[in-house]
């Protein structure tokens, strides 16, 4: 959740440390710092409370100068934000460590180190980290053998930097359960939790597996796996461009992220999809063999991975007429599971990085399903490499907290799984043939409904002042509900909640009135007659309504009752294009309400702890 970046090199750091900074914010921006070393024999440290833009000013009135350095930016798990608990951390005067992640036997280790007269200023667990690896330091007398030596001692999850003033010419890092990606650079190296944090410097990464130790000189990088056996890690090429990961004309990312949907949702489908068929082979050679085997489908998943994944359901059972199970990562974890044979376990995840999609990936490996299936949106995450088999959305960077076109692109390739799946399964070559063609038709119908969005802002007014709303669907159209609800509560903190239309009057319908918005989503499907005696049941109790509704639904606006009449869409295809006008909503809700959209509080975009 904390982002990490760190540089050795011939040039000044603090510009590559600053910017690097810049671009994790997304990862957590309760505090921010950095360590810069100068050939003296101290660390030079500044650390502000809030933003890295604190830190900029920070700096820009008293820079650190150097050619080696640390920074982070901090999302609070061990101790308040606060400018004490803010990184790098320190252990005398010239070790620094920046720590992504948790340890877990913080306590015990700081017990132990209190004993040996090392004094705490923070509540943290990394500081626990720093003075272990200075008294290893001082005992061995090389912060490479320190840091090797102190991660036998660690539990949980983390990614470690650090540095010392006395040996100024190296940064060691290790890894273990919170990723790191090394940047190459030309005379000069680099790390960072993401590789967007270091575009501006290089295009090339390496990305270091479970258990991996380096040292990081500007000229060399060595790596050793957990056994201490020298390793080689690939180095791969940043394909999307450097200014993928720039707001260009747009007010925010989520909004720049919004409107790049057409586009992205298309590059998902390359490569894949021919005029009227599934190209199964796309999705690796492994995939015939495999969607002859699969009985069952389990998912997996957070947020809004997971109601992608709700939707698959619907798809999954319908079109290829295989039993599907979805569960949030966090639960599925920690109980008892019956698996059906040849369960295919398929994990959902934009980062490829959350920590309870991969505890649970790591489970299903041992348990006994037939293999598993990655959707993700980041090349060499650690799902990526942990998993049997993997379909990239091809999204991009996404860079907004709330994520939007990583669900469409989500969507785009479940439903390509699905139809691959179905084939195997007895789906029909006209029923594939239409479906296909409906989905080549996605990408516009998500542009027309990009141009409602003036529409959709002045929808946006009424929920200005309101505290509370509901979000209703049916069929697939419920897990959108959900992720609308999610995205409105995300990014405005209005209180809001998705249920099945036709749950109304089992409960929620008591909540309903003036004061309670109620959202719903209404293709023209076979349920859209009793969708519309569940809105009869709002309208009834004083609610009012905003509903975004297929032309051709016969939803009519009348006091009270908003509707957004949208261009026909195939029911399959359904739940990707009437997620969009949802993601709008919230988006002009949270600009109206003047959160911070991009950022919003207590919230991190890559949930990498548990
Ligand atoms: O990277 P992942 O897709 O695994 O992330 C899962 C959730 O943390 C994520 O979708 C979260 O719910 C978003 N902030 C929702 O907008």
């Amino acid at each position: 959740m904390c982002g990490i970046v760190g540089a050795v090199s011939e040039r000044d750091v603090q510009g590559i440390l600053l910017e690097g900074l810049r671009r994790l914010e997304y990862r957590g921006y309760d505090s921010a710092g950095m360590a810069v070393i100068n050939g003296g024999p101290h660390a030079q440290r500044a650390r502000e409370l809030g933003k890295v833009s604190a830190l900029a000013e920070a700096v820009e009135a008293n820079p650190l100068n150097g050619h080696l350095g640390i920074a982070h930016t901090r999302w609070a798990t061990h101790g308040e934000p606060s400018q004490l608990n803010a990184h790098p951390h320190m252990s005398g005067d010239g070790l620094a460590i920046v720590h992504n992640g948790i340890i877990e036997n913080y306590q015990e280790l700081r017990d132990e180190l209190k004993a040996d007269g090392f004094e705490f200023t923070s509540q943290t667990d990394t500081e626990v980290v720093a003075h272990l690896i200075q008294k290893n330091y001082r005992e061995q007398g090389s912060l490479y053998d320190a840091v090797k030596s102190a991660i036998p001692r660690l539990r949980g999850a983390y990614a470690l930097a650090v540095v010392h003033a006395d040996e100024p010419d190296h940064l060691v890092v290790c890894r273990e359960g919170s990723p790191l990606v090394i940047g190459v650079g030309i005379g000069e190296n680099f790390i960072a939790s993401d590789q967007l944090a270091l575009l501006p410097v290089t295009d090339r990464f390496m990305f270091l597996e479970e258990g991996d130790i380096a040292d990081i000189r500007k000229d060399r990088i060595e790596i050793h796996d957990r056994e201490g056996t020298p390793v080689e890690r690939e180095t791969n090429r940043f394909e999307h461009g450097a200014d993928s990961a720039e707001k260009g004309e747009y007010r925010h990312f989520m909004l720049k992220e919004i409107y790049e949907q057409p586009k992205v949702i298309k590059a998902t489908m390359e490569g894949r999809v021919t005029d009227s068929r599934v190209l199964e082979q796309a999705l690796g050679t492994e995939a015939a063999n495999l969607l002859d085997n699969v009985r069952h489908v389990q998912i997996i998943a957070c947020g809004t991975s997971y109601h992608a994944g709700m939707v698959a359901r619907y798809w999954i059972e319908e079109l290829a007429g295989v039993p599907c199970s979805v569960e949030v990562a966090s639960e599925f974890r920690y109980r008892k599971h019956v698996i059906q044979p040849d369960t295919l376990f398929l994990c959902i995840s934009q980062s490829g990085e959350t920590a309870d999609t991969l505890a649970a990936l790591r489970q299903a490996k041992k348990a006994g399903f037939r293999a598993a299936l990655a959707i993700c949106n980041v090349p060499g995450s650690s799902l990526v490499r942990e998993s049997d088999l993997v379909i990239m959305t091809q999204a991009g960077p996404e860079i907004g907290v709330a994520s939007t076109k990583a669900f469409t692109t989500q969507l785009t390739a479940l439903l390509i799984f699905t139809l691959a799946l179905a084939r195997h399964n007895g789906l029909s070559a006209e029923r594939e043939a239409d479906i296909v063609s409906a989905l080549h038709q996605v990408p516009g119908q998500v542009s027309d409904i990009l141009a409602l969005n003036g529409g959709i802002e002045e929808m946006s007014r009424a929920f200005m002042d309101k505290f509370h709303s509901l979000f209703l669907g049916r069929g697939s159209q419920f897990p959108v509900a959900m992720e609308g609800a999610l995205k409105l509560k995300e990014i405005s903190y209005i209180h809001a909640e998705a249920y099945p239309a036709g749950e109304l009057k089992h409960g929620p319908l008591a909540l309903v009135d003036s004061e309670m918005p109620v959202v719903t989503v209404a293709p023209n499907n076979d349920l859209v007659e009793k969708l519309k005696s569940n809105l009869e049941e709002v309208r009834a109790r004083g609610g009012e309504l905003f509903v975004f509704a297929d032309k051709s639904a016969g939803v009519k606006a009348e006091e009270g009752v908003h509707v957004m009449q949208l261009p026909p869409v195939h029911e399959i295809t359904a739940p990707i294009v009437y997620t969009v006008p949802l993601q709008l909503l919230s988006y002009h809700v949270a600009v109206l309400k003047g959160t911070d959209v991009d950022q919003p509080r207590n919230l991190a975009k890559s949930v990498t702890v548990e």
